[in-house]
């Protein structure tokens, strides 16, 4: 029965099972924190041969699940491989982040964009890299496979580069709706495409990054973040356990909730009890540690975590509320997943 997984805490919660413990695993992990992945990283020429080389970017996937024994792997691509399939070529600047030389401006450079599955058939290594780890993984943990949410790419393709209010993209939503949802709907095709491409490949989970959404309020939200997502998410659903993580998106977490998702991601600044109301007890729910908890001393950490889990309850699993800092100490990254790993439903029933 070599397709039964050794370890499925994590796929369990994610279908709504109330585990013995919450599933733990940190947004993030491949690379940034771990020392074998800077290692190997100095030896390339950037980026992108990582993440275009199936057997590095299965190396790097794997390395966190030896060095922390978290409880799902992520498949160590990016987000951005998305608009360069669909004409948009990105470079990632050491030290700075992601740049685009060619950007959105226009209704022209909309129209002539790829779309849907001939774009997604530009990236095979993505799924060759997909298929090598799960092959290699040998059902130790399940493969989680992600896009980001067609909100996060549109920022990037009108910016071509991270920025602090993503005005050049919000303008073309105040000023070009239709546009807008035009470029949304091409990148929102293209990305089921993909994440079908993905899970056909094998992976076992789906989660989408909306990275910028604290930049929209909860009406911009419902009308040019929400409704892609729940695109996506009814696309996958039916295949895989989909979670939605829109950072910053509190204002909407009951509507959410109520898509076709599975789990709804929740960032570190969401008050987890009031979050719980907002969803309800049985909704799953993954996060949210704040990521500079990490720096704290091991002994305030361990009690932070318990606080957190116990505060959550079942349906939950365990992350921080975004992704790991660069900086974080290993070994207080050690002590957060030990300390999920450590604890019982059933030592604290009585008190949740
Ligand atoms: O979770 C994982 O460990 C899997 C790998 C992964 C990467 N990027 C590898 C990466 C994932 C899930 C992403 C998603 C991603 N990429 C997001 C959404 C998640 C989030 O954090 O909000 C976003 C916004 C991006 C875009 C991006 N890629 C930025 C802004 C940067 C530069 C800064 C940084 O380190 O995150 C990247 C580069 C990148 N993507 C690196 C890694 C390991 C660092 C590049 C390097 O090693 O040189």
């Amino acid at each position: 029965m070599s397709d039964i997984l050794k370890n499925d805490l994590f796929l369990r919660a994610a279908n709504g099972e109330v585990t013995e413990r919450p599933p733990v695993w940190l947004m993030r992990q491949a690379g940034r924190i771990l020392p074998q992945y800077r290692a190997l990283r100095a030896k390339l020429s950037g980026f992108k041969e990582l993440v275009e080389t199936p057997e590095l970017a299965c190396e790097v996937t794997i390395q966190p699940i030896d060095e922390l024994e978290v409880d799902a792997a992520i498949i160590f691509s990016d987000i951005l491989v998305i608009p360069e399939s669909m004409g948009l070529p990105y470079e990632m600047i050491p030290g700075k982040g992601p740049f685009f030389p060619d950007t959105v401006k226009n209704a022209a450079d909309i129209a002539k964009l790829v779309e849907g599955q001939p774009a997604a058939d530009e990236l095979q290594y993505v799924y060759d890299a997909v298929k090598l780890t799960k092959q290699e993984l040998n059902n130790r943990v399940p493969l989680i496979g992600f896009a980001g949410a067609p909100f996060t790419i549109f920022c990037y393709m009108i910016e071509g580069s991270g920025s602090k209010t993503f005005s050049k993209a919000k303008k073309l939503m105040y000023q070009e709706p239709v546009l807008a949802h035009q470029l949304l709907e091409k990148i929102t095709n293209t990305t089921i495409a993909y994440l079908k491409g993905k899970v056909r490949a094998g992976a076992d989970l789906i989660q989408l990054f909306d990275s910028w959404a604290g930049v929209l309020n909860n009406n911009t939200f419902r009308t040019f973040s929400l409704p892609y997502l729940q695109k996506i998410a009814t696309a996958l659903s039916a295949e895989v356990p989909v979670t939605l993580f829109a950072k910053g998106a509190w204002h909407s977490l009951p509507e959410i909730a109520a898509s076709d998702c599975n789990v709804v991601g929740l960032d570190w600044t969401t008050d987890v009890k009031w979050a719980r109301q907002q969803v309800g007890a049985k909704q799953v729910v993954q996060g949210n540690l704040d990521p500079c908890a990490l720096y704290s001393d091991a002994d305030s950490l361990k009690a932070t975590t318990i606080q957190m889990l116990k505060d959550f309850g079942p349906h939950h699993i365990c992350n921080l509320g975004h992704g790991v800092y660069p900086d974080t100490p290993l070994d207080n990254v050690k002590v957060f997943v030990d300390t999920v790993k450590a604890f019982k439903y059933d030592d604290i029933a009585a008190t949740i």
